[in-house]
């Protein structure tokens, strides 16, 4: 009941330019019945996608917004910003965002906020670093990162999130999580939300899993009952390969 969904995470990769071709050569091809397929471009491409998503099954999303609707926020983009342009989902509290641009689990529930104040559909993500998953504290990590990141949400805002979990050390990395590992993870997580809401809304969740998918791999995560799809990087960057990832999510 729950549909797949595979999103493809640009991060800082393709110009408008290179954004346009690229879409040009998806079309019409990952667009697959029953999968969602969603592409997270960075902000300069976001206009020219949206227009060239158009009558397509693709919806595009970003990779960040910021938590207030407008202010002196040099640099920032604002959900408001991002609704009027079509687009439909936005990543939030990335792994690189905590990390490199100190974004603290408070900062993404705000975001998360955010977003349904402007009726876009957030993919959080949430995942243990190497250190953490050593010490056994993948499951305790993903719980802080869940409960914070679903606070203050009704039930029907918190059926509507997206959950990416991704193990940091997977991430571009080439190691990814074994597809039962993955399942572990993403069934607690899944038992975490029903924990806060019930079991109706916990099973209305999409969890995807990401770290290291690739068109050879994503159907092992997808035969798992929690996995309901993934949150791609690098593989995401070739047509082909996007379209092979949407295809073996089927
Ligand atoms: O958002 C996507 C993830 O960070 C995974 O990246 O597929 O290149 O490992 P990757």
């Amino acid at each position: 009941m729950r549909k797949p969904i595979i999103a493809g995470n640009w991060k800082m990769f393709k110009t408008v330019s290179e954004a346009e071709s690229f879409f040009s050569e998806v079309k019409g091809k990952a667009e697959v019945e029953g999968v969602e397929s969603v592409i997270c471009a960075p902000f300069t491409a976001l206009p020219a996608l949206v227009q060239a998503a158009k009558g397509t099954s693709i919806a595009i999303g970003a990779q960040n917004l910021h938590f207030e609707d407008s202010g002196a926020y040099t640099g920032e983009v604002s959900g408001i910003m991002l609704k009027e342009l079509g687009v439909k989902y936005v990543i939030i509290g990335h792994s690189e965002r905590r990390a490199y641009f100190a974004e603290t689990d408070e900062i993404v529930n705000k975001k998360v906020h955010a977003a349904f104040r402007h009726g876009l559909t957030p993919i959080v993500c949430v995942g243990e670093k190497l250190e953490e998953r050593e010490a056994g504290q993948t499951k305790d990590v993903c719980k802080t990162q869940t409960v914070a990141a679903f606070q203050g949400l009704s039930a029907e805002q918190a059926a509507e999130v997206v959950i990416a979990y991704e193990p940091i050390w997977a991430i571009g990395t080439g190691k990814s999580s074994t597809a039962a590992d993955a399942q572990d993870v993403i069934g607690y997580i899944r038992g975490i939300v029903a924990s806060l809401y019930g079991e109706t809304t916990a099973s209305a969740v999409r969890i995807q899993y990401g770290g290291s998918v690739k068109p050879n791999n994503v159907a092992e995560y997808m035969r798992e009952a929690d996995i309901d799809g993934a949150l791609v990087g690098g593989a995401s960057l070739e047509p082909a390969s996007y379209i092979a990832l949407v295809e073996g999510a089927k």
